[in-house]
């Protein structure tokens, strides 16, 4: 489906009802991304995926050219109004969930409560900073097919590898299809995105936390730091999942998930 959000076509899925549930993607992916949740959990909540500005359906327009976390945010509060939703249960992986950070610093009364995937609270340091420049440079002469092949092999853990290579080809593919413009834009987010780690002790909604075992790009460590950073989190380990553990593992993750939806319900 297509709404519009600041003037700008925004491409979503709206399944199922019950506790309203946002979705953001990572990089430099779109919201089939979470095609393993949006079903199987639209039993019990009212699953909404985006695709961030730039990405599957989402145009950038001019105003997203310099790409940033807070336009994300704003994108995505836009589309919740469109949609009549005042509070959401806000999910992000990755770069959704760097998002995710920028949606609470901008629009906290809508958070219902938090779901961080394989994602962190720090910046980017300068050398990888100078890497997404390279990156840019890279999908202006090639293409987002070479950004895909560089990705990767990080993108999913070593067991998917092994066990699940049609999983790694449907990731490369919709890692190829990226629009360059939104891959140039999102990779200007990524390098411009505050540090979030003093916004965690600012976080007095309900938080789960869920990273794959596996995950390499935004490992165990990371999870493990922001569940001591947000007061009552809970953090949840998938065993024999990397970066996209959602993918990698939809019935653990989708588990984990559906039992965080229930325990808001009974609070
Ligand atoms: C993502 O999956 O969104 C990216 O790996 C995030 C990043 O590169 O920092």
């Amino acid at each position: 489906m297509i709404s519009f959000a600041n003037g700008r076509a925004v491409g979503y899925d709206d399944v199922g009802t019950g506790v309203p549930v946002l979705f953001l993607h990572g990089f430099p992916h779109n919201r089939s991304l979470w095609s393993p949740q949006l079903g199987a959990l639209a039993v019990d909540a009212r699953t909404i995926g985006m695709d961030l500005r730039g990405f599957g359906e989402s145009e950038l327009g001019d105003a997203g050219l310099a790409g940033s976390v807070d336009g994300y945010a704003d994108d995505a509060a836009a589309l919740l109004d469109a949609l009549n939703v005042d509070k959401v249960v806000l999910a992000g992986l990755s770069m959704g969930g760097y998002a995710a950070f920028a949606f609470w610093r901008r629009h906290r009364h809508r958070v219902r409560a938090l779901v961080l995937c394989d994602t962190r609270a720090t910046a980017d340091a300068e050398a990888a900073r100078r890497a997404r420049v390279e990156m840019q440079a890279l999908a202006a002469e090639k293409g987002s097919i070479a950004v895909a092949n560089q990705m990767i092999p990080g993108m999913v853990g070593k067991t998917t590898r092994l066990k699940n290579p049609e999983l790694v080809d449907e990731l490369h593919r919709m890692m190829s299809l990226a629009p360059a413009d939104g891959v140039h834009a999102a990779l200007d987010a990524l390098m411009t995105r505050p540090d979030s780690t003093p916004t965690l002790a600012t976080i007095d909604v309900p938080t789960l936390i869920i990273v794959g075992d596996e995950d390499v790009l935004t490992p165990v460590k990371d999870a493990q730091g922001m569940h001591l950073a947000i007061a009552g989190s809970r953090l949840e380990i998938i065993a024999g999942a990397g970066h996209v553990s959602n993918m990698e593992r939809p019935a653990a993750f989708n588990h984990i998930l559906s039992e965080f939806l229930v325990s808001l319900t009974a609070q």
